[in-house]
């Protein structure tokens, strides 16, 4: 089910996801009720369960482990706040949302992408944004960035670089599967150019209407 109201970013640590959210939702605000909300997390109980996953031990759990973590606080983050208001007819901007789960327990910690897909459909009916940006930005600098800030959710940050890499490596392959949908942005680059990439994009589907 593809909502064209739904907007998701995508992207490795430090990319920059949730400053280019808050851009965004000061720009979208004349076009209707806006929310900003983040995966995991977004509602009070699904925040316990980011909690266990972003802090901790590297390895205290395998990547099925964290995929079904991931879709508990994704359903109720869907059920409680996402689909509520998408039938108000506000716009929904999230930072991270499926394509995390195919890139970092997928295609990074080797989860099987048909266990993924079809926990997908059965738990969330296959909700799917309708535009979704990838910020892409090398790991190198992007762990520097993120770093910096006083962070306590250090848990996937603390990975190796070569995990980072095919983090990197598996958006991008994402973004050329479907141009219309994906847009992959280089995050190393002013602030105020890439939001202006953003809103561009943005505008040209309201205008499409
Ligand atoms: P954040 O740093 O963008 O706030 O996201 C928290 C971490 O959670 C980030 O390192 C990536 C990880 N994550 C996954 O591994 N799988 C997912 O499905 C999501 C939504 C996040």
């Amino acid at each position: 089910m593809i909502k064209p109201r739904f907007i998701s970013f995508e992207g490795g640590e430090g990319s920059g996801k949730s400053t280019q959210i808050k851009l965004l939702a000061k720009r979208l605000a004349k076009y209707g009720d806006v929310i900003t909300t983040r995966e995991p997390g977004g509602t009070i109980e699904a925040e316990i369960i980011r909690n266990l996953l972003v802090k901790g031990k590297k390895n205290k759990w395998s990547g099925v482990v964290e995929t079904l973590l991931l879709y508990a606080a994704r359903k109720d983050h869907i059920d409680k706040i996402i689909d509520p208001s998408l039938k108000k007819n506000k716009w929904v901007l999230c930072d991270r949302f499926k394509e995390s789960t195919l890139v970092y327990q997928g295609h990074a910690k080797n989860v099987d992408i048909n266990l993924i897909k079809k926990l997908d459909k059965i738990i969330t009916n296959n909700l799917t944004p309708g535009l979704t940006f990838i910020l892409d930005i090398d790991p190198i600098i992007g762990l520097k960035r993120s770093k910096r800030k006083s962070n306590t959710e250090t848990r996937y940050e603390n990975m190796s670089l070569g995990f980072h890499n095919k983090i990197r490596k598996a958006f991008r392959t994402i973004a050329k599967s479907n141009k219309k949908k994906f847009v992959l942005i280089n995050a190393n680059q002013d602030i105020n150019l890439i939001q202006d990439i953003i809103w561009n994009e943005v505008l040209k589907r309201i205008n499409a209407k």
